[in-house]
């Protein structure tokens, strides 16, 4: 098996790649306060993780006020924060990459104190998740139960994808990932352990994903669907995600998803734990996904080189995202090329704070330098 497959080139709808190595996107919680709005620092961390051809997906970035759930989330909704992405697009861009944003709604997975007023988190029904959550101010607390949204707020929800999704492109970004997996606001209407509704957006498999085909229809009109990548969690656990049917649910969304021409489906291998080590992946969710799916597929979770490799070798992906690795190896793709270890992560810095442990891991070139 040669490791070359994963270094060559592959079309995503409208984005042209010169290699299959992708970034995950990851939550980093470092945006300014208040504001949500990225710092100088971001422009030099996704800068670092940039290459030629190469593509890059952003941190999850809230599409309106009342979709925060995480203190220290970017946001894609204000004057400031659209100024702010642009100076990283250019980063990236100088450095012939590419960027694509994922845009999320968390829903119930928030907490009062992120909202104006005291508001309570929307969701599609009043169903709390099991487990803890942070406040504005950092203090775990139990999930509060969130509010269910009325039919006439739906509209509104999809409305603010479609302006965050205008605001990505004036920003810059070559593209933009509909965040659908890991049990946020998407998630939560698919799946029907949190959506109980008895409208036309809960109940049946068709009422469940009718939002999530409502916001790509309304972006791909905003901007063009060849630019607007999807990402999904079959059978995820992840934030208390349940479905009575998930193969069903998932068969019917990958059919839906297949006619509207979408840059790729992104699809999450689901792993024992957070800590799992790369290299132990399968690519059973991907090769599933691919072989029902009339599109590109980037399976991600617990890959390493031999075993994304492996997956775009048996076409069980066409391109692979890296998620661990590429938080701590900014030069991930040129160490895949020349064959080098990769920097070990440190998990103490994942979440929050400045430079250390975001924008200081070495590269190559710079561990070569001081050795
Ligand atoms: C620090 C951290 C933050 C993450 N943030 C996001 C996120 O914002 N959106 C998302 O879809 N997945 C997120 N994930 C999941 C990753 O995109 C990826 O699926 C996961 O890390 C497994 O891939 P890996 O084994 O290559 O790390 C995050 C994972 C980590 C470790």
């Amino acid at each position: 098996m040669s490791t070359s497959s994963l270094l060559t080139p592959v079309r995503l709808g409208a984005l042209q790649l010169k290699n299959r190595v992708v970034m995950a996107p990851l939550t980093r919680l470092r945006a300014a306060q208040p504001g949500d709005v990225p710092k100088p620092m971001h422009a030099v961390y996704y800068g670092q993780r940039a290459n030629p051809g190469g593509l890059l997906i952003t941190e999850a970035t809230d599409i309106a006020e009342s979709a925060r759930g995480y203190p220290g989330a970017p946001g894609m909704y204000s004057a400031p924060q659209v100024a702010a992405w642009k100076r990283v697009t250019e980063a990236v861009h100088a450095k012939g990459g590419l960027i694509v944003v994922q845009l999320w709604h968390t829903g119930r997975i928030s907490h009062s104190s992120m909202h104006a007023g005291g508001a309570l988190p929307v969701a599609p029904s009043a169903i709390a998740a099991r487990g803890q959550h942070m406040t504005a101010q950092g203090k775990p607390v139990s999930f509060e139960v969130p509010r269910a949204l009325s039919l006439e707020e739906i509209p509104t929800i999809v409305a603010q994808y479609t302006q965050a999704i205008k605001n990505a492109r004036e920003a810059g970004f070559d593209g933009v990932e509909l965040h659908a997996a890991n049990g946020y606001l998407i998630n939560q209407f698919m799946e029907d352990g949190t959506n109980q509704r008895t409208d036309r957006y809960g109940g049946s498999i068709e009422n469940r994903v009718r939002l999530l085909l409502e916001i790509i229809d309304s972006a791909a009109a905003a901007w063009s669907a060849d630019r607007i990548g999807v990402r999904l969690s079959p059978g995820g656990s992840f934030n208390d995600m349940k479905d009575s049917n998930h193969e069903a649910l998932y068969d019917y969304v990958v059919t839906h998803l297949s006619t509207r021409g979408l840059a790729y489906l992104h699809v999450i291998e689901q792993r024992e734990s957070p800590d799992t080590p790369a290299g132990t992946a399968t690519s059973d969710v991907a090769a599933k996904i691919r072989a029902e799916f009339a599109g590109p597929v980037i399976a991600a979770g617990g890959f390493d080189q031999v075993s994304a490799t492996a997956a775009i070798d048996a076409k069980h992906a066409d391109a692979v995202a890296f998620g661990r690795a590429y938080i701590a190896n900014p030069d991930l793709v040129e160490r895949f090329r020349v064959g080098a270890a990769l920097n070990p992560y440190d998990r103490r810095t994942f979440y929050g704070g400045d430079e250390r442990g975001y924008t200081d891991y070495p590269t190559l070139e710079a561990s070569a330098s001081t050795t």
